[in-house]
């Protein structure tokens, strides 16, 4: 049975990550310092013989003996991580560097859990995994932009240097059933803003697109990176490059809950990308893997959910 630490476990992908791997019959050592994550989350697992829950921060050692890691830790909402950007940067850089020192003690595969930020306000579209991004570094994203930019350099270099096994997914906006509430990010802003009949709040003109990956099919492609030969260190963009405009996005979560929301627009925030769009031929390529959750399906499976919690 293959002993599994999942940092950031009980966070909104950790949570459905540890439910795929014991459904999957791991051995699941799910650690978080519950920042943003929930006892909530998890609190379904916690009879399971095979779950267990460890209050730890991972910008502290952990000795534990795995076979493989998937490194979430970090918060990943704007709000969340300019609350402490200090504490931000910490937790992924010194966070990877004990979860990598971890991995190299126990020669576990390990997982870094990056994402599509690192590509910062980009110049092309979509974005190839060897397009090296345009990030501001003393903007107040640059905590969780060039924090991740720096796990993924320790990544390579462990890998370089200790010959580690090492995986780097590249996550793009990601949505689905235990995203928090009230953090900004714009499917749970515009989904809570609509069940509460409150006005939904565009930024800038809403022509700005992102694209939306449902949560089921990211853990897939995240499982299945995890699964793939010993070669394939990625990174690999997992995401879905179904484009979408912010006014689009919102009309459409106004018909589907059927409410009566009106549009209100709000200044753009400093250095947020006009557009965002994975290319995913590599994760079709080397992983077989592309999405299959429609955003309508998708949207109706995060309603459903955002009705039952509010
Ligand atoms: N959701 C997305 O769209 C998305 C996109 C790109 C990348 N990611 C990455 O995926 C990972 C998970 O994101 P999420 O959306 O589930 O966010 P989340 O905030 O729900 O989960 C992060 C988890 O990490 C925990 N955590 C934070 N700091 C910690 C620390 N120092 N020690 C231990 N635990 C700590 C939090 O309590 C939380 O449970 C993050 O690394 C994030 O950067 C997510």
């Amino acid at each position: 049975m293959e002993k599994v630490l999942v940092t950031g476990g009980a966070g909104f992908l950790g949570s459905h990550l540890c439910d795929r791997l014991i459904a999957n019959g791991a051995d699941v050592l799910c650690v978080d310092n519950f920042f943003t994550g929930t006892k909530s989350n998890i609190a379904h697992l916690l009879d399971k013989p095979y779950f267990e829950l460890m209050r730890h921060d991972v910008t502290f050692p952990l000795y534990v003996e795995v076979d493989q890691i998937y490194n979430l830790a970090c918060p990943a909402s704007p709000i969340h991580y300019q609350f402490d950007p200090v504490q931000t940067t910490k937790t992924s850089v010194h966070g990877a560097i004990n979860m990598l020192g971890l991995a190299k003690r126990t020669q576990a595969t390990i997982l870094q859990a990056s994402t599509s930020e690192v590509y910062g306000d980009p110049e092309i579209h979509p974005q190839t995994e060897d397009y090296w991004g345009r990030v501001n570094p003393i903007g107040p994203r640059s905590c969780y932009d060039e924090g991740k930019r720096c796990a993924e350099t320790l990544f390579f270099d462990y890998y370089r240097q200790h010959q580690l096994a090492i995986k780097v997914v590249r996550i793009f906006n990601t949505y689905g059933p235990r995203m928090h509430a009230n953090d900004g990010r714009v499917v749970s802003n515009f989904i809570v803003q609509a069940l509460r009949g409150e006005d939904i709040t565009i930024y800038g003109d809403g022509q700005q697109t992102r694209s939306f990956c449902y949560v089921d099919d990211l853990i897939d492609g995240m499982y299945r990176m995890m699964q793939s030969g010993a070669d394939v260190t990625g990174p690999v963009n997992i995401g879905n490059p179904v484009e979408v405009t912010m006014l689009e996005l919102a009309e459409r979560i106004l018909r589907q809950t059927g409410s009566t929301s009106k549009l209100c627009t709000r200044p753009l925030p400093q250095d947020d990308p006009k557009q965002r769009q994975p290319d995913i031929s590599m994760a079709k390529r080397t992983l077989g893997w592309q999405p299959k959750v429609s955003l309508e399906d998708g949207l109706n499976e995060t309603i459903a959910y955002f009705r039952r919690v509010l």
